[in-house]
């Protein structure tokens, strides 16, 4: 039997996002979001004016929280509810919510780690090209200044933004995020470099404003393997999507450069769409520099990995949006296809479960960038149809053994010498999923949507007797 032990000051938390929990989209004078145009389309089935009905129950999820264990929460602040239009006046209704919800987590002693930008630009500034509008930048640094200012003395984790890669994928590669464009990478690979601008400009505003807290940013890592090792050309598909999705972005906030490889990969990926380059200003690069000096940590989000195959035709994904198995396709031209693989299970909407994928991209950041002192992973979790039973149990147990399975490889990445210092379940209660609307359960704590009450999973139980005795056995 092996056995795996966390560090005393290991923070066991969970994860939260604004607009996936908090509901009351249209109070407090809040601006919208292109999600609410989204979802209020005749043909969506769901919308997030209520989601969780977190900016009401906050105060229930975070005493539930400190009971079962979680000494540390993510949430994020809605930039719309702190000013509206993204842009112009700020909201004293807005900030005066977000300093009652950091004082509530405070005062449970769950550690707020707050998260500035979680795919919710305001309309607005939607409405103006989002992060393809290099003007959005200053936008997003005077917000940050408005939050810094009023939370600042309270906060000691601040994270710029939330998935870079996902935005971008969703908003223009999958297209299942607004403005739903397909297939165009190199308006993708364009925002991505703004947003590592607008990351880096924020890290050092925070770092000139002098406070004790730490800054940092999350990025989807998942792990590339070709799917046949022997073919050269199913490595390099797998190369060019690590590039794309990962290493263009670590080397952006990382190291403050592309290197010459990772521009020449990106090149030839967005050969496939015809004579696009990257568009950037002579001191971008000064800036990326100094933010990567100054950036305290890194978080990952961690999900699946994937095994590529090379591919030759036009861009094509389906979208698994149903949560049957085998729905899903992804494949880019340029890049490569995603592709099962035997010996790896997958979730119902055809996620490959492989905790070894986590392991291996936690040894390659401490090879890659050994100058990173704090690792957290920020997010990683199951969604699943979880069913409520007559005694109202939610018995989760797919839940408790992803989770293990995730943690164990983190420890022994930690054994390594990998210095990760939190991780956060996705999702501390049920949420609203981009995609699925209420269909996809991640949370410790089941929310019935009808009536909001919270119901404790099996794996909420779990959490609280791991987070006392913090070792695993296996
Ligand atoms: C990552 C995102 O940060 C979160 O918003 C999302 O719901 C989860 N992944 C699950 O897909």
């Amino acid at each position: 039997m092996t056995k795996y032990t966390f560090p005393e000051n290991f923070f066991f938390g969970a994860a939260t996002a604004a607009y996936q929990a908090e509901g009351a989209t249209d109070i407090g004078g809040k601006g919208k979001v292109a999600w609410d145009e989204m979802y209020h389309r005749e043909s969506s089935t769901f919308h997030a004016d209520q989601a969780s009905n977190f900016y009401y129950q906050y105060e229930e999820d975070l005493r539930l929280a400190k009971e079962h264990g979680v000494n540390a929460i993510r949430i994020s602040i809605a930039w719309s509810r702190i000013i509206p239009n993204g842009i112009g006046e700020v909201s004293p209704e807005g900030i005066a919510f977000y300093h009652r919800l950091i004082d509530a987590c405070l005062l449970h002693g769950v550690e707020p780690f707050v998260t500035l930008h979680h795919f919710d630009t305001p309309l607005h500034l939607f409405h103006q090209g989002d992060w393809l509008n290099r003007a959005q930048i200053d936008a997003f640094v005077r917000y940050a200044e408005v939050c810094f200012s009023e939370y600042g003395d309270k906060v000691s984790y601040w994270i710029t933004i939330n998935e870079p890669w996902s935005i971008v994928a969703g908003q223009y590669i999958i297209g299942h995020f607004p403005p739903e464009i397909h297939y165009d990478i190199p308006k993708a690979v364009q925002a991505m470099h703004h947003m590592m601008l607008a990351h880096a400009k924020v890290v050092l505003t925070y770092k000139r404003m002098n406070f004790n807290g730490k800054i940092g940013i999350v990025h989807i890592l998942e792990s590339k393997y070709a799917r046949n090792l022997d073919n050269p050309l199913d490595v390099l598909a797998a190369k060019r999507e690590d590039v794309l999705a990962n290493q263009f972005l670590l080397d952006a906030s990382f190291l403050g450069v592309y290197s010459n490889q990772t521009l020449d990969h990106i090149n030839h990926i967005l050969d496939a769409y015809g004579s696009y380059r990257l568009i950037f200003a002579s001191d971008d690069f000064d800036i990326l520099t100094q933010a990567a000096q100054y950036t305290d940590f890194m978080g990952i989000n961690y999900y699946a990995s994937h095994f590529i195959q090379h591919y030759e035709g036009d861009s094509l994904i389906i979208h698994n949006g149903t949560g049957s198995k085998g729905s899903a396709r992804y494949a880019n031209k340029g890049v490569g296809e995603r592709v099962t693989h035997p010996d790896v299970p997958t979730t119902d909407w055809d996620w490959p479960i492989y905790p070894e994928g986590l392991y291996d991209m936690l040894i390659r950041i401490q090879h890659d960038y050994p100058h990173i002192k704090e690792i957290f992973v920020t997010e990683n979790g199951i969604g699943a149809k979880d069913i409520i039973n007559d005694n109202q149990e939610i018995i989760d147990d797919y839940r408790i053994d992803y989770v293990s399975k995730h943690l164990q490889a983190i420890s022994r990445a930690q054994g390594k010498g990998v210095p990760v210092r939190g991780y956060f379940m996705w999702s501390l209660i049920d949420l609203l999923s981009w995609t699925n609307g209420f269909n996809k359960r991640y949370g410790f704590f089941y929310v019935d949507f009808e009536t909001q009450k919270r119901h404790a999973k099996k794996s909420a139980h779990w959490w609280r007797d791991l987070s006392i005795s913090k070792t695993i056995q296996e």
